[in-house]
């Protein structure tokens, strides 16, 4: 028989209004647009107002999911919140969320996967859907990076911006439709080169580790951008190949989007076309857990996927974390 498949029926986005562009940062630290635009592909991200959580944006991109799949929250069974930028430590954003929605029958909790997040959610999800155990599931991958990222390290505070994508998965009720297999990998000899260093039990709040900056993202960028493309290249070619697929077949590679050289050095080593690839880095920069399914409502909704289609997610970060996800498109 047959086994369950879980499909992407719905999706919904939000990004705070806040525009900050390369230029308002060029005015705070010593930056260039040019330099920000050559070197990363990013033009503006979207910041948070004064009071914005990520539990405003995450309620809204989640509402808007439902909304366009007819969906009432009580039917959900199970929040799953990829993120690293929660509210606060507990209660966790996946219960914000489920109370703000009043999906009073679903259970949840956050992820933290850093920039992979989404990719771990997803697949964390797909398997209470294939097992049976739940019929709805929603996957919202949600960050305000613009609440750790150093206002005066010009090194990290241009490339991040906030923003929350969510997902819906339901069993699929045609064959062939759905996410059909995933490779999940993580090697934490990487922590050291991309970390928030304290906040947590290691080194709990103090005055020191508010003067020493340590509340705040560190990253050894060069190696980060190093291991991004060769793992993210070598963990999609080894998922295609055991699909027995074709990248040239692949109708939308969506890579988290960090880089726009990490995505092209990453598109070039699968020998991708420019138009298989997924891009609004130019817009959002790196909102870590949120990109990949920003990306997927932008090109469902501008009609570049059709039903059937197939659709390759990638991802890296913190963690390290990497992996890609094979879908056949179901909408
Ligand atoms: O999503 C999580 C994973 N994160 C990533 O994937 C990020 C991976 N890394 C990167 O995207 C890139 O390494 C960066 C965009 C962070 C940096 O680009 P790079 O080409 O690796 O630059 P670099 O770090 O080698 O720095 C080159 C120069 C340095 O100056 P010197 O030492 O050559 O004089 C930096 O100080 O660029 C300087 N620099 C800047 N200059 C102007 C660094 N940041 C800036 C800046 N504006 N914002």
């Amino acid at each position: 028989m047959r086994k369950t498949r879980a499909y992407i029926s719905s999706l919904g986005m939000y990004v705070p209004e806040k525009r900050v562009t390369n230029q308002d940062l060029a005015s705070i630290v010593e930056t260039s647009d040019e330099w920000i635009r050559e070197r990363t592909g990013i033009s503006e991200r979207r910041f948070v107002a004064e009071g914005q959580s990520n539990s405003d944006l995450s309620t809204i991109a989640a509402q808007r999911c439902l909304e366009r799949a007819g969906v009432d929250p009580e039917e959900i069974d199970l929040i799953i919140v990829p993120t690293v930028t929660p509210d606060m430590m507990f209660p966790s954003t996946a219960c914000l969320i489920q109370d703000r929605l009043g999906a009073k029958n679903a259970w949840g909790f956050d992820l933290s996967g850093a920039c992979s997040g989404f990719l771990y959610g997803l697949a964390c999800g797909t398997q209470f859907i294939e097992t049976g155990a739940c019929k709805k599931v929603l996957v919202v991958g949600t960050d305000v990076m613009s609440s750790i990222v150093d206002p005066q390290d010009r090194a990290t505070c241009v490339l991040f911006g906030d923003g929350a994508g969510a997902v819906l998965l339901e069993p699929a009720a045609e064959a062939g439709i759905g996410i059909v297999d995933f490779i999940l990998r993580a090697d934490g000899s990487g922590g050291p080169y991309l970390k928030m260093p304290a906040g947590g039990s290691r080194k709990p709040p103090s005055i020191e580790t508010i003067q020493n900056r340590e509340h705040y993202v560190h990253q050894d960028g060069r190696t980060v951008f190093k291991y991004a493309v060769k793992y993210m290249a070598d963990v999609s070619a080894d998922l295609l190949k055991r699909n027995d697929i074709d990248p040239q077949d692949i109708k939308l590679f969506v890579p988290h989007q960090a880089n726009m050289r990490i995505i092209k050095s990453t598109a070039d080593r699968l020998k991708l076309r420019n138009e298989q690839i997924a891009v609004n880095i130019d817009r959002y920069a790196n909102t870590t857990a949120a990109t990949i399914p920003i990306c997927l409502f932008e090109y469902q909704e501008k009609g570049s996927l059709s039903k059937g289609d197939l659709v390759v997610l990638a991802s890296f970060g913190a963690g390290f974390t990497w992996g890609s996800i094979l879908l056949r498109w179901g909408l």
